[in-house]
């Protein structure tokens, strides 16, 4: 019975000692396992009588059990102090601290976006998604852009297999609104009024002028007796919100396959107030968005009657009005994802 209580307190004595799990399983095997001190006593018991056999076996097995729970413990022990110590050796932090207020903000493209489909919505324009790969019929035929046309010299684009193209311009729109919107028109003499906005890509060599995806929002109203100064209009009422302050356009002719007559329309230099300044090479003017008449081939190839309705269209460029509501030089930062620069209008929206 002596040895059983010393070697119960020798196994207590270590296990206080035991320090990692790799220590506490060889104390484990020392005294549990196959060739163990405990096991061992239950060896040596050849020499008892058959009465000192049975209680000197059933303390054996208590002292078996015993070491087995204590070792199971320890293994808790032990791992719960490993958490305590990874615990203590992360960074603190005070929960109580003030959070950090840096808030991303949207991109100046979405900025402006916004702003031109909230003007244009408020003026009874329906606002229309459209996809970014279009066909050739979408993006150049049905635009009175016929295959070998020169037009398409300057909107080189990016190809499918399939023979689909990533599209040049939110013109390519245009057919599926008046396919969309002319029923209505037809049977009801409801105006169509819509803009589109999206994602254009060409086949250009970037620089600070030129990018190969750009944003533009393409508008369009189609109705009776709709003439150049509805265009007018929505066009200074849209730009004199986006910008703030009373803004003067000015058409000049441009050639566009899809309109007839075509313009350039112009705004007065922001920068200056018209009196001329480098940043309009003393124009006084600033080239901002291509628009026209809608030409009959167009009208017609979208179901409707160029004799009974006209309409204008725009494609404004949304890349080249942000860049100058904000003052933006280089047109590359805007694709950029250079938070540094574009995080400076947080707040905007
Ligand atoms: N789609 C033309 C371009 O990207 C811009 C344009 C010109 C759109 C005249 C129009 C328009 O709707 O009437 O070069």
């Amino acid at each position: 019975m002596d040895k059983i209580s010393e070697l119960r307190a020798e196994f207590e004595k270590k296990l206080t000692q035991i320090a990692d799990l790799v220590d506490l399983d060889k104390l484990r095997v020392d005294y549990l396992g196959k060739k163990g001190s405990i096991t061992a006593l239950l060896k040596n018991m050849k020499a008892l009588s058959n009465e000192e056999k049975k209680t000197f076996g059933a303390e054996v097995n208590r002292l078996k059990g015993y070491a087995a729970t204590r070792v199971d413990e320890k293994i808790e022990e032990l791992r719960k102090a490993e958490v305590e110590r990874e615990i203590a050796a992360m960074p603190q932090f005070d929960i109580t601290a003030p959070a950090n207020t840096a808030r991303g903000s949207y991109h100046p493209i979405t900025l402006v976006q916004r702003q031109c489909e909230n003007v244009f919505r408020s003026m009874g324009f329906t606002l229309e998604d459209y996809s970014e790969v279009v066909t050739d019929y979408e993006c150049f035929e049905s635009l009175n852009i016929p295959k070998f046309h020169p037009a398409r010299d300057m909107q080189d684009t990016y190809y499918l297999d399939n023979g689909q193209l990533l599209k040049t311009q939110t013109s390519a729109a245009q057919n599926a609104i008046y396919r969309k919107y002319g029923p209505r028109l037809i049977e009801k003499g409801e105006p169509i009024k819509a803009v589109f906005p999206g994602r254009c890509f060409r086949n250009e060599s970037t620089d600070a002028c030129h990018e190969n995806t750009f944003f533009q929002m393409e508008g369009v109203m189609v109705g009776k007796d709709i003439s150049i100064s509805n265009l007018i209009f929505f066009m200074k009422t849209m730009l004199s919100e986006v910008f703030q302050r009373d803004i003067k356009v000015r058409l000049r002719p441009g050639f566009f396959p899809f309109v007839e007559p075509g313009f350039e329309l112009d705004i007065n230099c922001l920068i200056c107030g018209g009196s001329g300044c480098a940043s309009c090479k003393h124009s006084g003017w600033l080239e901002l968005c291509p628009c026209g008449m809608i030409h009959p081939n167009v009208l017609r190839e979208g179901g409707i009657d160029p004799d009974v309705y006209t309409g204008f269209a725009f494609g404004l460029g949304l890349t080249r009005l942000a860049m100058m509501k904000y003052g933006i030089a280089d047109l590359r930062d805007l694709n950029s994802g250079l938070l540094n620069r574009l995080d400076q209008f947080t707040g905007e929206w």
